[in-house]
């Protein structure tokens, strides 16, 4: 055991307050932790009508997909967001040139409330989406917010496609480019921006954001090509009042499309173009989630006549209309879906006479036996399967919030739809026709779109315990596959966090953040999280929040969302922990079963009584928020605090702390594999040194690689975890917002421990030049050898020299160290721990 007593005398004296260092990049094989299934809502799907195969998915927190159509795979096209640019990964809207099939447009923004302080672009594509130039839009763009499945709101000319027009949201109208997306100017002719709500008494802005335009729908056969089209529908999302418009001169004037019925709002308005008809699904929710009516027209585009063909009436009709698409290659023939039909399950149409009669995908037999008019198979993503949904009524196997619905133009056997949880299609559609039975299969492959709360490599066991958002979590035995089933007993639809005991690591506890029929939202597994018992010491509807478990697994400390913070042994009811703020960031030691951490506001908080209270100890320098506090699995009272104001390291339990130099602010933190079985673990930041990004330390925070690239940019820092992979040295695991989770492993050379004498460099901070061109990589990582000088000060280091002497900041000796033992002059060897010691300015 390492001597307390002499840690804190040294803690005390090693303080490195002022150095100038560098950081280097070591170049990363990053890749996606295999959900399958997307796991999350699919909002827009969209062919090009010209080019064969050319498909892209919009997601609402996890960017845009491209389809390779031979594979039924997709690749992701927005990698490269980060935290500067993390709501380019709410896409509102997507075009596809159907002229110039390369160029791709997407309507970015997150939300267009105060959650997301930023407004909106329009990204170009002249690459198919390999790289993109960004349009800033003067106001906010909602790719999260209520509405977002309805559209499309981009749209590119079919004869002339330099011509764009973006409906927006919030009362911001219609917009118009003619230069391909490039300059936009609001179309101050158009007559109507929109006046539905979901919620006009919503403080938070969510749902009292108007839905503002709905959909603009080019009449192809209106025009010639090479000339702007002249006729042009755009939806708008009224009720009770006009929400079809149309102009026959290509934008100058508009007029309401007489004899329309506004009762619902227009969701989709697809063209038929062989038929001259265009299609209309309507609900009386703006979606996603709602619709308990609704309906669907035919509007004739040679006769003006509206017709209603609403595949269900009367007590039948208790959803709204979402995803509607037409067979190009068979005029006539046409599809609708439920928008949210809640039970027994989602529903879908197709008709093939122009919505005269329609087929439903399954119909009542004699209840509650259902005609399934498909096979189903979640061999992709089989946690989807009988765990998930098993297709007995209620259980939603065909999907909800069906928005997307859409028949590949150049096969009529190929379709695609959205759910709120993944992509289905098949392959086999028109034996819809034949024998009324077809084959779905969840076809998400590629897209892992999961916001993801907590991830946990433990040191025994699975390589990877996952906390997501909407889809429970799962223990990763393969990195590569799909997980066959999630966390059901008991079942919460988010984990909010995760922790193991550092005695014996096989016991793992999560919380979840509600789900009315299990109302005890703490569970415990003794066997890496394949089974749970809930933890009946909690009361119900206690949710959220951070949780801690202690070193021999038999207490709970949680840090709950508005209830304070509560701790439990033998899974006695909790009870509550005045001593630490509610705000408290917490940990457990790893090896001594009566110690907790905590870290708010500026202060951090020690208990010894297994976290019945906790006492105060140092202060953490300015800061107003800690992140997260990690403790060194080998030695207690060795722990890391990530802040507003940086990060901090302690070795004594929190008597003292050192503030690392060069980081402004840190949030994930995680200890992994050490480099070697003589160092101190790998420490791993989302920070910012000098830039925000991710990184890691071999020599307890002193060098800084940079292990994050151009390519692959994770969103916004803050809202990301990160887990170390004990068992891999330099393998991270890295948790996103709508990106699923990466795992990264080292593909280039490490770069040596630079502690540059660049005594020059006063004050400098180089950062990346900003433009409005950003492009991603999708190889693996590119090896760079940038080097960031990051840190000013009056202190400067000597550079490392020959071995016998390890230079300023090196390490210098630990347990098994058999590298030098002396420092370079000015410098003394100094005990960190029983692992490592180190040359500090002496
Ligand atoms: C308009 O649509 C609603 C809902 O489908 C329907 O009840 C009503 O009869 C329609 N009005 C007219 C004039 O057709
Ligand atoms: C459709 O085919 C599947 C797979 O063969 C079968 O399980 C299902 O019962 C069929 N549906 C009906 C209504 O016959
Ligand atoms: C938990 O919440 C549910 C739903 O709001 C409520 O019906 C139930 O009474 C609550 N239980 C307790 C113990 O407060
Ligand atoms: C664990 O910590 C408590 C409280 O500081 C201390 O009394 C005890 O000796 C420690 N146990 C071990 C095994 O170090
Ligand atoms: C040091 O070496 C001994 C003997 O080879 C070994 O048992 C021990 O685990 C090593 N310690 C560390 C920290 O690697
Ligand atoms: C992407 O990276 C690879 C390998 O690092 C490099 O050869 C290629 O030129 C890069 N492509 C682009 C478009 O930058």
């Amino acid at each position: 055991m390492p001597n307390y007593s002499l840690l804190a005398a040294l803690a005390a004296v090693a303080s490195v307050t002022s150095l100038v260092h560098a950081v280097s990049s070591q170049a990363y094989t990053w890749k996606n932790v295999k959900v399958g299934g997307g796991g999350g809502f699919v909002p827009g799907i969209v062919f090009n009508p010209k080019e064969q195969g050319l498909a892209y998915a919009r997601t609402d927190i996890g960017g845009a997909y491209k389809l390779n159509a031979a594979t039924d795979t997709w690749t992701p096209l927005l990698d490269f967001a980060d935290d500067s640019t993390w709501n380019y990964w709410g896409v509102a809207a997507l075009a596809t040139d159907p002229v110039q099939t390369n160029r791709l447009y997407l309507a970015t923004g997150g939300y267009t409330n105060s959650w997301d302080p930023k407004n909106g672009n329009i990204l170009i594509s002249t690459d198919k989406g390999s790289t993109f130039t960004a349009s800033p839009l003067p106001f906010k763009v909602g790719g999260n917010m209520p509405g977002r499945g309805i559209g499309e709101r981009l749209a590119v000319d079919p004869n002339s496609n330099g011509i764009l027009f973006f409906g927006a949201a919030s009362g911001n109208g219609l917009w118009k480019s003619t230069d391909f997306g490039v300059t936009w100017t609001q179309v101050t002719s158009f007559p109507s921006v929109g006046t539905y709500a979901p919620d006009p008494k919503d403080s938070s802005g969510y749902n009292s954001q108007l839905i503002g335009i709905a959909w603009v729908t080019f009449d192809s056969t209106s025009g010639t090509a090479g000339s702007a089209t002249p006729r042009i529908f755009v939806g708008v999302a009224n009720q009770g009042s006009s929400n079809i418009f149309v102009t026959t001169n290509g934008g100058t004037t508009w007029s309401a499309v007489a004899g329309q019925n506004t009762t619902y709002l227009p969701h989709k308005g697809v063209l038929s173009p062989a038929e001259k008809v265009l299609y209309i699904s309507y609900s009386n929710g703006a979606g996603p989630y709602d619709g308990t009516l609704g309906s669907v027209m035919k509007y004739d585009l040679a006769t003006s006549t509206w017709t209603d063909i609403t595949p269900v009436t009367g007590s039948d009709l208790t959803f709204g209309f979402g995803g509607v698409t037409v067979d190009l290659k068979v005029p006539g023939t046409i599809m609708v879906a439920a928008l949210n039909s809640w039970w027994p399950d989602g529903q879908i149409f197709r008709s093939t006479n122009s919505g005269a009669s329609w087929s439903p995908l399954w119909s009542w037999q004699s209840y509650p036996t259902m005609n399934k008019f498909y096979s189903y198979s979640d061999s992709l993503a089989p946690w989807l399967g009988p765990n998930f949904v098993d297709g007995t009524p209620g259980d939603l196997q065909i999907g909800w919030m069906m928005e997307s619905l859409n028949i590949d133009p150049f096969d009529s056997n190929h379709w695609l739809y959205g759910t709120g949880a993944t992509i289905y299609g098949g392959h086999d559609l028109l034996k819809w026709d034949t024998i009324h039975n077809v084959s779905i299969s969840s076809l998400a492959d590629g897209i892992e779109e999961t916001s993801v709360q907590a991830v946990l490599s433990p040191p025994t066991g699975p390589t990877l315990i996952s906390a997501l958002g909407d889809i429970q979590g799962f223990v990763h035995e393969d990195l590569t596959k799909a997980p066959t089933v999630n966390w059901i007993n008991p079942k919460w639809s988010t984990t909010a966090d995760l922790d193991f005991a550092g005695n014996k690591p096989t016991n793992i506890v999560r919380i979840g953040t509600g789900d009315s029929t299990q109302g005890k939202q703490v569970a415990l597994s003794y066997d890496s999280g394949n089974t749970w018992s809930q933890d009946y010491g909690a009361a119900d509807n206690v949710t959220g929040g951070k949780v801690a478990l202690s070193a021999d697994g038999d207490t709970v400390l949680w840090r709950t969302n508005g209830n304070g913070v509560l701790v439990s042994q033998f899974t006695n009811p909790f009870a509550a922990v005045s001593s630490l703020p509610s705000t408290a960031a917490i940990a457990s030691d790893k090896l001594n079963n009566s110690i907790f951490y905590g870290a708010a506001v500026n202060t951090f908080y020690l208990s010894t009584d297994g976290g019945k209270t906790f006492a105060s100890k140092a202060s953490l320098s300015s800061s107003t928020s800690p992140a997260k506090v990690i403790v060194n699995p080998k030695v207690s009272g060795d722990v890391w605090v990530s802040t507003d104001k940086g990060l901090f390291h302690s070795t004594d339990f929190g008597t003292s702390f050192t503030a690392i130099s060069g980081i402004s602010a840190a949030w994930a933190i995680a200890l992994g594999a050490p480099k070697s079985s003589t160092s101190y673990p790998a420490i791993f930041a989302a920070a910012n040194i000098g830039g925000i990004g991710y990184f890691r330390s071999d020599d307890m925070g002193v060098n800084w690689v940079k292990i994050n690239d151009a390519a692959h940019g994770f969103g916004s820092a803050s809202s990301n975890c990160i887990s170390g992979d004990p068992r891999i040295y330099g393998r991270v695991y890295i948790g996103t917002n709508g990106r699923g989770i990466f795992y990264g492993d080292a593909s280039g050379a490490t770069p040596p421990p630079t502690s540059t004498a660049s005594s020059t460099s006063a004050t400098s901070k180089s950062t990346t030049s900003v433009s409005t061109t950003t492009s991603k990589n999708t190889s693996a990582s590119t090896t760079t050898a940038s080097s960031t000088t990051i840190a000013s000060s009056t202190t400067t280091s000597s550079p490392p020299t020959s071995t016998g002497t390890a230079g300023a900041y090196g390490q210098c000796g630990g347990s098994n160290w058999t590298g030098p033992t002396t420092c370079v002059s000015g410098y003394k060897c100094t005990f960190s721990n029983d692992f490592y010691s180190q040359c500090v300015p002496a």
